[in-house]
């Protein structure tokens, strides 16, 4: 795998990879990569010619100034985890990207308004200024993006849709750890106690299916988080799977999910469920 630092080179590549006739594949990271960011990476990999991973912390879809520089950055790490599975990894300087400030401000609608969005202003804009310049840098035919994160999938859609963009937009099922904590890589802060009591996500989520409808759920998922020393819930959503506005029963929308949001400790970490 080569690493590419510029624009310049980038675009380079690209363009001779395009007029050789290949197919290029992109997944856009934040690096500290672990086994979740691997399966996109290995499904681009079986589904596209030319694999290009970015590995940017992309400090504009930071609200909060203390998370930005406590994240992790592990780039040698990263190459080396990438292996072959890549072909080229973009990893730029913060001054590459952004050698001004950025002044774009989007509106994805009422994808945006929720949850990660309204519980981290400027988060989502963020996100729509970074993934915007990489798609129309590289061009890939397939971009691809985890449903951990699942509203960001949704914001991603409605950029694609505002700007043109013609790449396909490929959702990828959530990876875990053993203990069913969805791999983070803010599960690096965690202590080992931590990381053992934040595997009570998951496994809440997964016994409120047994519930009989949405108040019983979201009754019963917020009692149990309040059960765990250590856990700060910031939200529970029961929301439909298209456009993530809360229904009031399972019966409200054809796809059902549950979104949650917990601090343990100091780590926020976001997991999802779906109902139906
Ligand atoms: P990052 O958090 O590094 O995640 C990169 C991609 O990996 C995202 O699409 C995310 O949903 C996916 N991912 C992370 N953990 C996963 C897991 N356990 N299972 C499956 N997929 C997982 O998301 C971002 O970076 C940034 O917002 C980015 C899109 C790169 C823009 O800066």
């Amino acid at each position: 795998m080569f690493v590419i630092n510029t624009i310049a080179e980038l675009t380079k590549t690209v363009d001779k990879v395009k007029a050789q006739g290949k197919t290029v594949g992109l997944v856009p990271t934040m690096g500290a990569l672990h086994e979740g960011h691997l399966s996109l990476i290995k499904r681009a990999r079986k589904e596209n010619d030319v694999v290009f991973v970015s590995i940017f912390v992309n400090p504009v879809q930071f609200n909060n100034q203390d998370d930005l520089r406590k994240y992790p950055r592990t780039l040698d790490r990263d190459v080396e985890f990438i292996g072959d599975y890549a072909d080229y990894a973009f990893a730029p300087s913060v001054e590459e990207i952004f050698p001004v400030q950025p002044s774009e401000k989007y509106d994805f609608g009422p994808v945006e308004k929720v949850m990660e969005g309204a519980a981290r202003p400027g988060h989502f804009n963020g996100v729509g200024i970074i993934v915007r310049r990489l798609l129309e840098w590289t061009r890939p035919d397939k971009a691809y993006f985890g449903e951990k994160d699942y509203q960001q999938i949704a914001v991603i859609r409605e950029l694609v849709l505002q700007c043109n963009i013609q790449s396909e937009i490929v959702p990828c099922p959530i990876v875990r750890e053993p203990n069913g904590l969805a791999m983070s890589s803010r599960n690096r802060r965690l202590t080992p106690e931590q990381f053992e009591k934040a595997a009570n996500i998951h496994r809440i989520l997964e016994e409120s299916r047994k519930c009989v409808d949405v108040p019983q759920m979201k009754a019963f998922v917020e009692a149990e988080i309040a059960k765990i020393p250590e856990f700060q819930l910031d939200y529970f959503e029961i929301a439909d799977d298209k456009t993530l506005q809360t229904v009031h029963a399972l019966a409200d929308a054809d796809g059902v999910m549950g979104f949650v949001t917990v601090y343990v400790g100091e780590v926020r970490l976001i997991d999802n469920i779906r109902y139906k």
